[in-house]
């Protein structure tokens, strides 16, 4: 049956083509920008492939509109309204896929429990596309993570961010962020002490003489202490420092380890003699 024999159907039958043309069209001409995009991103997607959507998008949207002014655009005959929404109530009851009340006889199970009848409904088919769902995550899942492996499991992970910890660690250790006046121990070891004379001789030398005799600074090297001997005291000292006496703080120039390493070498100059050593100043400090 022709449309002009039948009108009443042809206001809709005859824009279903250019209407499907439309949306190709947009579609094809709406990716291969967004790929163009992508493109000058990250020079992913040969220009060839772009090429190729652009003119079939431009092809879509030609044909697109000859189709529209072949049968006419504007038929007399309006179409029947439908709701704009009306697909989404018919999704549901697709979903749902439940008999209507109407209908209900035809699934009406024999068996009668004093009076309770069985309804033979089938599995609703959201619940059955859940399922496939499933299927299909799990497959992907098991290519991800069993057979190409480009998913890390659990284990690996956990064993990499212990791995990252460790050298964190580490470090950490190494910098000496865990030692702090309150934990510092004097060193000993010829290591720690040739350390601790090479920052003494870059840093502290101007001030203390190159012996710990004392210039601007105080003795280092006497019994007598202003801020108290020990390691715990002399590490606070340089830490801080004695901003209003002319003493630097040097925790932003020198790691906990460092001011721990230097705080050592000065401990070992006790007792030593100076070339030209200052008065002593302070009190005299002994080691509970
Ligand atoms: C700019 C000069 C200057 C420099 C550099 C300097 N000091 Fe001092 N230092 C002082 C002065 C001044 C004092 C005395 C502060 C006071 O009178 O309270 C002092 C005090 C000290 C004390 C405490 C002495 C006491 O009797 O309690 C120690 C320990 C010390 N300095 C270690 C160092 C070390 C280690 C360095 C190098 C990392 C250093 N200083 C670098 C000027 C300096």
């Amino acid at each position: 049956m022709t449309n002009k024999n039948n009108p009443a159907s042809a206001g809709q039958k005859n824009k279903t083509m250019p209407r499907v043309f439309s949306s190709l069209a947009a579609s094809f001409l709406l990716s291969s920008f967004s790929l163009t995009n992508a493109q000058t991103a990250e020079e992913g997607i040969p220009g060839s492939y772009i090429k190729i959507m652009l003119i079939a998008g431009i092809f879509l949207t030609f044909l697109a509109f000859s189709f529209l002014f072949y049968y006419g655009m504007g038929e007399e005959k309006p179409e029947p309204k439908i709701h704009p929404f009306a697909f989404l109530k018919r999704f549901r009851e697709h979903l749902v896929g439940a008999v209507p009340i109407e209908k209900e006889n035809e699934i009406l199970l024999e068996d009668d429990y004093d009076g309770i009848k069985e309804l033979n409904n089938k599995v609703p088919p959201w619940f059955n596309y859940l399922f496939y769902a499933t299927i299909i995550f799990g497959i992907f899942y098991m290519l991800n993570y069993y057979v190409f492996k480009t998913g890390k499991l659990q284990y690996q992970e956990y064993k990499e961010e212990v791995q990252a910890a460790d050298i964190q660690k580490a470090k950490l250790m190494k910098s000496g962020a865990f030692i702090n006046e309150n934990t510092v121990t004097r060193l000993v070891d010829a290591a720690s002490l040739n350390a601790g004379k090479n920052i003494f001789k870059t840093n502290c030398v101007p001030c203390h003489g190159p012996d710990g005799g004392g210039v601007v600074g105080p003795n280092l090297t006497d019994d007598y202490w202003i801020h108290g001997g020990g390691i715990k005291n002399i590490f606070t000292t340089i830490k801080y420092g004695v901003p209003a006496k002319g003493m630097i703080s040097w925790q932003t120039q020198l790691n906990p380890k460092q001011i721990q390493e230097v705080a050592s070498y000065v401990m070992s100059l006790h007792g030593t003699h100076p070339a030209n050593p200052k008065p002593p100043q302070g009190e005299k400090y002994t080691e509970q």
